[in-house]
């Protein structure tokens, strides 16, 4: 067990989710000259929701939700807008708002990269680049030594498996490349850069704890009784979720994608490298061969459950959450679910989502496996990446004429939720 985590004073957490560029708004990035190619299919980014502005407001809220967390991210094209400049202003900010974390009585989990890159980046040094596991590791001690002894949790990256999906094999997102031969490079190179960046908050800040978070979805075959259907879904599941769990527990992977890509690896330092392992949990993908579309097959998903779609077609499928945090489990770290969540405009859906994916945590930890964190994907309604602000995931509604934030009535389950979470030492 790790000596950083869980928490000594604080063994349990319970908070919200955000990300930099899906809530500040004003943030020039790779993102922002994505959207400017169009290349999203929703609205662009601009405002996004004035977090920006309005943080201390914003972590108020979540205090008023019952949480004692608050795991935001911060922006690298902010921080250093020009490779080797520094925004002292920039990063006094995000001080201040750890600063008011702290007073508030909100830990502050603070991740490192949640997609977006400076402009300059993948001109220069991208993660195709071994540069680029030296270019964070400087982001990154820039940032801690800002925040000073106030964080004592981060997460370098979050997701790097979708990002790496999406950014460097299927072209979908910024830097939009999608070749094999570069995937594998800024696979090898991304996690070098988490241990890097580990590296650093440690020497920094040795009482810091480290995580990542790991986007774990289910996968189950269209049709149970077709062979290729349940191959597929077996082989997305060892590749998808497996595949990273295995390279933190063990400092190896072994990643096969048919009929695209087959990868061994290994970095000895990435065990070491973490305190925890999160779980980043949305949903259930079924698999139907022969695949058609794109690199990784046909993949959809359906209600399956009967429990209906969210917003954005997602299908509810609470018990997979226990079934992926038993898959985390095997890592042997301790455990948090670092984002969870429902896009829900009309909050019909989002009290059954937020009781039965608790339950499902108490079932997980009933048999033995603790889990020390829930993090609600999200505080307010935000820019949804490719979607623009289709999909509404927040436990705040938020009027982007005004800004104004308003609670939907789920804020009182997610209390509820999180006052018996708080509850069990
Ligand atoms: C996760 C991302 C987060 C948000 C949610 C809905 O995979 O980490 O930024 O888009 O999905």
């Amino acid at each position: 067990m790790s000596r950083r985590f869980p928490l000594p004073d604080r063994p349990r957490l319970w908070g919200v989710a955000l990300s930099h560029y899906q809530v500040e708004g004003g943030d020039h990035c790779d993102w922002t000259d994505w959207e400017a190619g169009r290349r999203t299919r929703g609205a662009p980014c601009g405002d996004a929701v004035s977090s920006w502005e309005q943080y201390e407001t914003d972590a108020l809220l979540a205090k008023a939700a019952g949480a004692n967390a608050f795991r935001f991210s911060v922006s690298w094209s902010r921080v250093e807008p020009r490779q080797g400049e520094w925004s002292d202003d920039v990063l006094g900010r995000y001080r201040r708002l750890v600063d008011h974390l702290a007073a508030i009585g909100l830990e502050p989990v603070v991740t490192l990269f949640h997609y977006t890159h400076p402009s300059w980046f993948h001109r220069s040094t991208p993660w195709t680049s071994s540069a680029s596991i030296d270019r964070f590791a400087r982001f990154t001690r820039r940032v801690v030594e800002a925040l000073g002894g106030s964080v004592r949790v981060y997460v370098p990256l979050n997701e790097p498996l979708v990002f790496l999906l999406a950014g460097y094999l299927d072209g979908q997102i910024p830097p939009g490349v999608s070749d094999p031969a570069s995937f594998r490079l800024a696979f090898g190179n991304m996690l070098s850069a988490h241990a890097a960046s580990s590296a650093v908050i440690r020497e920094l800040n040795p009482a810091a704890a480290v995580g990542v978070a790991h986007n774990m979805m289910a996968f189950a075959p269209d049709r149970w009784w077709n062979p290729f259907d349940r191959l597929i879904a077996a082989a997305a599941h060892r590749c998808y979720n497996q595949s990273i769990v295995e390279a933190y527990a063990e400092g190896r992977w072994n990643f096969v994608l048919p009929p695209l890509l087959r990868m061994k690896g290994r970095n000895d330092d990435l065990p070491a490298s973490i305190d925890f392992f999160g779980v980043n949990y949305y949903s259930r993908l079924h698999f139907r061969s022969p695949g058609k579309e794109r690199v990784v097959g046909d993949f959809h998903y359906r209600d399956r459950s009967g429990r209906g779609l969210t917003d954005n077609g997602w299908e509810v499928v609470p018990e997979k959450l226990g079934a992926m945090l038993m898959e985390a489990s095997q890592s042997g770290f301790p455990l948090v679910v670092t984002e969870n969540g429902i896009a829900d405009a009309t909050d019909t859906m989002r009290v059954a989502f937020l009781e039965a994916h608790a339950r499902e945590i108490a079932v997980v930890e009933a048999r033995g496996v603790p889990i020390h964190g829930y993090f609600h994907w999200s505080l307010l309604d935000n820019y949804e990446w490719l979607d623009g602000y289709g999909p509404r995931f927040g436990l705040y509604e938020v009027d982007r004429t005004t800004m104004q934030r308003t609670a939907r009535p789920s804020v009182e389950t997610f209390r509820e939720l999180g006052r018996k979470f708080l509850s069990v030492p």
